[in-house]
């Protein structure tokens, strides 16, 4: 694999993975979760999950990735090759593309809504009826559809343009913007007068909610939020160079993808108490009641109702891409490096595929609501399906495989450059624990409870 792209710097694998971990999840779950699982003391085992075994599950994929320098399936085959474990290379295969199908709707909205700010639609007169402006949208076929094919286009074209044209360049630019621009919805945000409820909502620690139920909310979140199980990290990882730290770049993403969380929790939050609304999460929360919040901020006049739904929704729409993208790069990769296709063919493939079930995944809302699996539409069955199910068990089996299967002194080379790194040669026997005993048995356990519940 010598032609093979790589990431120019530690900023970029950093900016990657961030991008790919930074998304809808850290803005439409994060907030809510944390106020309703009791405030800090939720953001104290959220920060402890995912120290402490999502990170260890980001390593295994890092250290697969990075060992091979190969796609999600040409890696497995290569380190245990003729063995089961090929089925994890497809099962990775499998879970990027659902999950790219349904979040590319709601990335789809995103630009439908941004393309409303821009219109002036989310001003003080139209308040009332902005939150019902959602259902009609999303429940019609034509709109939906045309934005699903624009999210998903701009998804193709960044990955079309290659790892680091595409992928480096887009994640180096988006990433800061992103943080800049939730800074600044935040210090907005806070200064709404009544916001300081949503603050407390927020940070104060109620001790008596952290259940068994707050720790799995925990995982779960964290698991989504990083990205984890699905073989977008390992992909990434395949590009990164030998020399790179894999520990720093780990914990780096970790921190970053964290810290979003929070600053996007204070930049809901506020605004939304300040409005003196029930908090919500998901769908909800972006398309309905956030609008609704923007439209009565015109007492500022209209033009910040207009400035403030803008950059909210643009922040929206490019932290969802920096996510699809990693999706989408998985099975390109390995339609590239597997079937010898072109990287232009393999991502017009991709697309292809992604665009067939976001169509379904997109009528759901309308035209296919009353069609149910096992009870649920099209697009929740997919989204627990992944969440609920696909990811954890990729995570539990990139543990076991870099704990059990493979070599430890593969592992010890990866994650200490052969020794170079001194500081991680040091923390390997504690991380080597973590992958090998603490990760499987936990994740082991919350995924079989899960199973039986
Ligand atoms: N981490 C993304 C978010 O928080 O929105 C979601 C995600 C991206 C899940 C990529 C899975 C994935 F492969």
């Amino acid at each position: 694999m010598t032609n093979r792209e790589h990431f120019g710097s530690r900023a970029a694998v950093i900016m990657a993975m961030a991008g790919s971990a930074i998304g809808l999840g850290n803005i439409w779950r994060f907030p809510f979760i944390v106020g309703e699982y009791g405030g800090a003391a939720f953001i104290l085992i959220y920060i402890l999950c995912s120290f402490l075994l999502s990170l260890p599950i980001l390593l295994s994929e890092s250290i697969i990735g990075r060992r091979t320098h190969q796609n999600t399936f040409g890696a497995m085959n290569t380190l245990a090759p003729g063995t089961k474990w090929k089925w994890l290379g497809l099962l990775t295969m499998v879970s990027p593309i659902i999950i790219l199908s349904y979040y590319s709707v709601v990335g789809g909205w995103s630009f439908a809504y941004l393309c409303k700010a821009v219109s002036l639609q989310f001003r003080p007169e139209n308040a009332e009826t902005v939150t019902g402006m959602f259902g009609t949208f999303s429940s019609s076929t034509w709109g939906p559809l045309a934005c699903l094919t624009v999210f998903l286009g701009l998804t193709a074209l960044i990955i079309f343009s290659g790892v680091k044209k595409g992928i480096e360049k887009f994640s180096k630019i988006s990433i800061p913007v992103l943080f800049v621009l939730i800074v600044a919805i935040a210090v907005y945000s806070l200064t709404l007068p009544g916001s300081s409820e949503g603050v407390r909502y927020l940070v104060k620690p109620d001790f008596s909610k952290l259940t068994a139920d707050a720790f799995s909310a925990a995982l779960g979140q964290s698991f989504f939020s990083l990205s984890l199980g699905v073989g977008t990290m390992l992909i990434y990882s395949s590009y990164v160079n030998k020399h790179e730290n894999l520990v720093a770049s780990g914990a780096g993403t970790a921190f970053f993808d964290m810290l979003f969380a929070i600053l996007a929790g204070f930049a809901v939050m506020p605004a939304v108490f300040a409005a003196g609304i029930a908090p919500t999460s998901g769908p909800g929360l972006v398309f309905e009641t956030l609008p609704f919040i923007f439209a009565k901020m015109g007492s500022g006049g209209i033009f910040i109702s207009s400035a403030i739904s803008i950059i909210f929704f643009f922040t929206i729409l490019v932290a969802a891409l920096s996510s699809s993208i990693s999706m989408m790069e998985v099975g390109v990769a390995y339609l590239v490096e597997e079937k010898g296709v072109t990287r232009g063919k393999a991502t017009l493939g991709i697309f292809a595929i992604t665009f067939c079930l976001g169509i379904l995944c997109s009528l759901s809302f309308g035209v296919l609501s009353d069609f149910k699996l096992l009870g649920n539409t099209i697009f929740n069955f997919c989204d627990k399906l992944c969440s609920n199910f696909l990811m954890t068990l990729g995570a539990l089996l990139f543990s076991i495989f870099v704990g059990w299967k493979m070599d430890k002194a593969a592992v010890r080379e990866e994650l200490t450059n052969g020794g170079s790194i001194r500081f991680n040669s040091k923390i390997f026997p504690v991380v080597y624990f973590l992958i090998k005993y603490v990760a499987p048995v936990t994740i082991g356990v919350i995924f079989i409870s899960g199973l039986l519940a």
